[in-house]
């Protein structure tokens, strides 16, 4: 089948954008990400976009499809229905070039809640038991592979870049929920903070986006109960 592919570029020496477009033939169950790379070796090799596993894992080459985010790697040509690809950067990131953009406020949002293990007690002689149980309450949130899919699909992020956003509460809801970790007071100090959980609406972007299917806005909800009773 013959595609219609539209790719944004950005070029920072000149601070100047435009669109490209390419018709291709292409097969419909090749990946976009298949697409933009026969783009790139037999058209023009000069477009930059991110990409490194190619198999959903890295999160590198999350970008905005048709108008929704995706990463390009899972998205098949027949699953777009239709012949025209438009592809643009994720929304709420200052482009660097082409589809690349400045993933450092992402990254800063999720250091922000400390995404790892503080333990609350000193470190037995063996493991740190826990439960069946007690492991299966978090175990969405442990799916995440920062690809900032969500983060950059939510329009209170579009508005506000100090919003901790979808992707930070992911990560503070897998440890915040991990029955051996004594961090909370911190990271609750950051979700009731003014930029925190209550600047999400349940907009449910960010779970629509997320390509690991975790249900990030029923995360964000069990993250508002457990404020309101432990602050
Ligand atoms: Fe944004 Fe997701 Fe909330 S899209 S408003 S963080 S439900």
């Amino acid at each position: 089948m013959q595609v219609t592919v539209e790719i944004f570029r950005y070029d920072p020496d000149t601070d100047k954008s435009r669109f490209d477009t390419f018709v291709k033939e292409v097969d419909p169950k090749d990946r976009v990400l298949d697409v933009m790379m026969a783009i790139k070796d037999e058209d023009d090799g000069t477009i930059a976009f991110r990409k490194s596993c190619a198999h959903g894992v890295c999160g590198s080459d999350a970008m905005e499809i048709n108008g929704l985010n995706r990463l390009a790697c899972q998205v098949l040509v027949q699953d777009l229905k239709s012949k025209r690809i438009r592809i643009q950067p994720i929304r709420g990131m200052k482009v660097l070039r082409d589809l690349v953009v400045d993933m450092e406020p992402f990254f800063a949002g999720l250091e922000s809640v400390k995404p790892f293990l503080i333990p609350k007690e000193p470190a037995p002689a063996a493991e740190r038991y826990q439960s069946i149980a007690d492991r299966a309450i978090f175990d969405d949130t442990t799916k995440c592979i920062m690809c900032g899919s969500c983060t950059t699909s939510c329009p209170s992020f579009w508005t506000n870049g100090a919003y901790v956003g979808p992707a930070a509460f992911v990560k503070a809801h897998r440890f915040i929920f991990d029955s051996r970790d004594g961090g909370n007071e911190f990271r609750l100090g950051i979700l009731d903070d003014k930029d925190g959980l209550w600047r999400c609406h349940s907009i449910f972007n960010c779970t629509d986006a997320c390509p690991r299917e975790i249900h990030i806005t029923k995360a964000i909800g069990d993250l508002k109960r457990y404020t309101v009773v432990h602050r």
